[in-house]
């Protein structure tokens, strides 16, 4: 059984949110050597609401996944009670909107409003927000009613301590439950001393946690520190970002694990996790830092796979033992859900195992406009095609329906388009009627296009523009039916 306990931000060692250092495997190291909660990246609203949920069951986690395929947020249940989703906003609907999208699968939410770049101030994010104290509230206010998970943000320290802590004193108002303070100003470089002192003061000032950051260039170099640095800011907690980012075996009880050690522990999970290759080099080149130049740093460096970053740490077996694990699981499910296909398949629905293939067809010819042609001269509604995408690999099969007989491909496409066009096949082989193909010689519909090009030419030579051939029709409503594709049920 899961127990739900509200996550506590008190007496805590917190990962701090890390642009590209903070995906999932650093985050679950930060975990294994001790840390208690931990931040990902800050991810942008706009982006977010672009992303799709999947649950991604080979390697069992849950995925954002963005129009590109591209994941952008990845967690899985090991940190499901202490990860906080950091997110960048300016906007309070849009803000809710994305903490309602990850809500489940997340322990908090987490409001950007230190960071000091352009692309993030520009937008009214981050820094911007410290200067519009209304927007804050707005913001906070709407997560903290809208979603059950606690909500925090993370802020820089104002030029004077007064503005600071009247400003904090305002956001404990919103509800939140724990404030993180990066104490430096919005101008400040982080080699600059952190003011413990504005920390301090706004730890006495208000009720709500206080987490302290920004202690890692002065303060914090092992474990010990840590608590250190809690008593300089008088702080529930301490939040820690480059220290982490360097070693994150800081968050040890017990002390720093060499370098080494803690590179390969985060490669297993970078391998385990399918992590992309240029974030797990990325943050192997942070901690590597000034040995960067030594031949292991040159060979990371230059390697252009996970493969090729687990061999220059010598774990070429690991992550071939790995990844076969990956391939069988995957083959696996493949072959349990064809199964399941197979057994809640509908009887009524003609199917062949066939696939669209452009070569075999000439230019700009398919057989989805052959399917329409047909259709309208035989004088029934215009073909509708149901798409699914299945969660496991995202491909797609598409229902087509064709006078009240549905039509499908048992192949599995990886467009949606792909899918219609096989669907199309499937109804046009069964009813006998050409679908196109560059084989079936003699071509009506091209024959047709030809008069109809020609028809319009003459048209527009006597001056009507607006004629406009029936092919480009046909295309039109194929691009039409390229709606938002539902997941298939699981
Ligand atoms: C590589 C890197 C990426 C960062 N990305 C974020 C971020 O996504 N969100 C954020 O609030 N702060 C970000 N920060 C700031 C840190 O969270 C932290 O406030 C700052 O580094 C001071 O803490 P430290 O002294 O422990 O490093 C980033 C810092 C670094 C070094």
């Amino acid at each position: 059984m899961t127990v739900n306990t509200p996550l506590c931000f008190r007496g805590k060692s917190i990962l701090a949110p890390m642009v590209r250092v903070g995906t999932l495997p650093m985050r679950l190291l930060a975990l294994d050597y001790g840390a208690d909660i931990v931040y990902c990246e800050e991810l942008i609203d706009i982006k977010m609401l672009q992303c799709k949920r999947v649950v991604n069951e080979v390697l069992e986690t849950v995925d954002f996944v963005a129009p590109n395929e591209r994941v952008v947020f990845r967690t899985c249940e090991r940190e499901r009670h202490c990860v906080v989703f950091q997110m960048g906003s300016a906007d309070a609907e849009r803000a809710l909107a994305v903490a309602k999208l990850v809500e489940s699968d997340v322990a908090g939410i987490d409001i950007n409003m230190g960071c000091p770049k352009e692309y993030s101030t520009k937008g009214g994010m981050g820094a911007a927000l410290l200067s519009d104290p209304d927007k804050i509230e707005s913001i906070l206010t709407t997560l903290v009613k809208g979603i059950c998970k606690p909500v925090t943000c993370k802020i820089r320290i104002l030029p004077s301590v007064e503005d600071t802590v009247n400003l904090v004193k305002r956001i404990e108002k919103t509800g939140i439950a724990a404030i993180a303070v990066h104490g430096r100003k919005k101008e400040e470089r982080p080699q600059h001393p952190v003011h413990c002192d504005v920390i301090k003061a706004i730890s006495e000032a208000v009720s709500i946690p206080v987490i302290a950051n920004g202690g890692s260039h002065d303060f914090i170099r092992e474990y010990m520190d840590i608590e250190t640095f809690q008593k300089a800011t008088a702080a529930s907690s301490v939040m820690i970002a480059r220290a982490a980012m360097w070693n994150p075996s800081i968050f040890r009880k017990e002390g720093l694990f060499p370098l080494r050690k803690v590179m390969q522990d985060y490669i297993k999970y970078a391998v385990r996790y399918d992590n992309h290759y240029t974030n797990t080099k990325y943050c192997l080149c942070q901690m590597l830092r000034e040995q960067l130049e030594t031949t292991q740093g040159k060979k990371l460096h230059a390697a252009q796979s996970t493969q090729e970053i687990c061999e220059v740490f010598e774990m070429a077996d690991f992550y071939e033992e790995t990844t076969t694990i990956f391939t069988a699981k995957k083959t696996s499910l493949e072959t349990k859900i064809q199964d399941e296909d197979d057994q809640m398949e509908d009887p009524d629905v003609i199917k062949m195992a066939v696939r669209f293939d452009k070569r075999e067809y000439p230019p700009q010819i398919t057989p989805k406009m052959y399917l329409l042609e047909w259709c309208r001269k035989e004088k029934h509604p215009q073909p509708i095609y149901e798409t699914v995408q299945r969660p496991l690999d995202r491909l797609f099969c598409s229902v087509v329906t064709v006078a009240e007989q549905k039509y499908k491909s048992t192949l599995w496409d990886k467009s949606k388009k792909l899918a219609e066009q096989a669907a199309a096949i499937v109804c046009l082989r069964t009813l006998g009627v050409p679908e196109g193909k560059l084989c079936e010689g003699e071509n009506p519909l091209i024959a047709k296009r030809k008069r109809e090009d020609r028809e319009c030419s003459n048209n527009r030579d006597h001056g009507d523009d607006l004629a406009e051939p029936s092919h480009k029709k046909a295309n039109f409503i194929e691009g039409a039916s390229d709606m938002n594709v539902p997941e298939m049920p699981r």
